[in-house]
């Protein structure tokens, strides 16, 4: 096998349409020597639907964030398939329609704690979960949108994403000793299903069009995919707790 994750074993959470970011992490990762476990949420048969459109159909194990037992069991589960684990990706989000399109100043708490638990939270439970699987140089790469500042319409999601992010530096701190790093891709937007969700979500659209240097194509995962693949990799052994933007240089660029 060969291929910059050669040998890599890589449970990749996120797939419900050939649109995920998740679908192009886990076919670049294949076509770069990993095995691929996926797992899927609801609509199970669309996802093992999915799942076969890879250039190795991949098996999909159940995973709901928020369910206990779904976690209890995940190790054993993916270890039907898998003898270990190399990498997790992280690539989940969800906000009920009140924490987002400008419903900042009205979302109820039950539906801002759903968007936490499922998008900030469910970061370190995924983690624990697979834990006993991963050895030393073992990587968890999740998915941000730059939350250093407020974005239009993007409200509660927004603030899960600076949970996000800071949990993601405390994993890293807790399971530094252990030799797993943890870090984030904070993409820019791109067209899937969970951005379509979100009303108001072309304003990002016109922005990054216009002002991204090096331009910003709304439909191809494949560069978010790619800085996944790296992280997951040997070839950033020693970082950990870091967020590498994949959004065409907007973030660096004052409006
Ligand atoms: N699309 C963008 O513009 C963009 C930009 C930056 C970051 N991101 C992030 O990328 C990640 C992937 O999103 P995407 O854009 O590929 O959209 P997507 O809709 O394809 O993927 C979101 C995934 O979250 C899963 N999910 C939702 N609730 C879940 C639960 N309770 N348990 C398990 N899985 C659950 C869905 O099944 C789906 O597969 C998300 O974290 C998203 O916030 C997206």
């Amino acid at each position: 096998m060969s291929g910059l994750l050669a040998g890599k074993r890589l449970l990749v959470t996120g797939v419900i349409t050939d649109a995920s970011i998740a679908f192009s992490v886990a076919k670049l990762a294949q076509e770069n020597g990993a095995q691929v476990v996926l797992t899927g949420y609801g609509r199970l048969s669309l996802v093992e639907r999915i799942a076969k459109r890879l250039p190795e159909p991949a098996p999909v194990i159940e995973v709901d964030v928020t369910n206990p037992d779904h976690l209890a069991s995940l190790a054993d589960r993916v270890r039907e398939h898998v003898d270990g684990l190399d990498g997790i990706v992280h690539s989940i989000g969800f906000a009920p329609q009140s924490c987002l399109g400008g419903g900042f100043l009205d979302a109820p708490w039950e539906d801002v704690a759903t968007a936490l638990h499922v998008s900030t939270f469910s970061y370190k439970s995924l983690a624990m979960a697979a834990l006993p699987l991963m050895s030393p140089g073992g990587a968890v790469v999740g998915l941000t949108f730059d939350a250093t500042v407020a974005w239009p319409v993007y409200d509660w999601m927004g603030v899960a994403k600076a949970g996000l992010e800071s949990a993601s530096r405390y994993l890293a701190m807790h399971l530094g000793k252990q030799g797993i790093r943890s870090n984030l891709v904070a993409a820019g937007p791109l067209r899937t299903i969970a951005a379509k969700s979100i009303p108001g979500f072309d304003e990002f659209e016109d922005a990054w069009s216009e002002r991204a240097p090096l331009g910003w194509n709304l439909s191809d995962q494949v560069p978010a995919a790619k800085a996944c693949l790296a992280l997951l990799s040997d070839w950033f052994p020693a970082t950990t707790g870091e967020i590498v933007h994949v959004d065409g240089g907007y973030h660096a660029i004052g409006s």
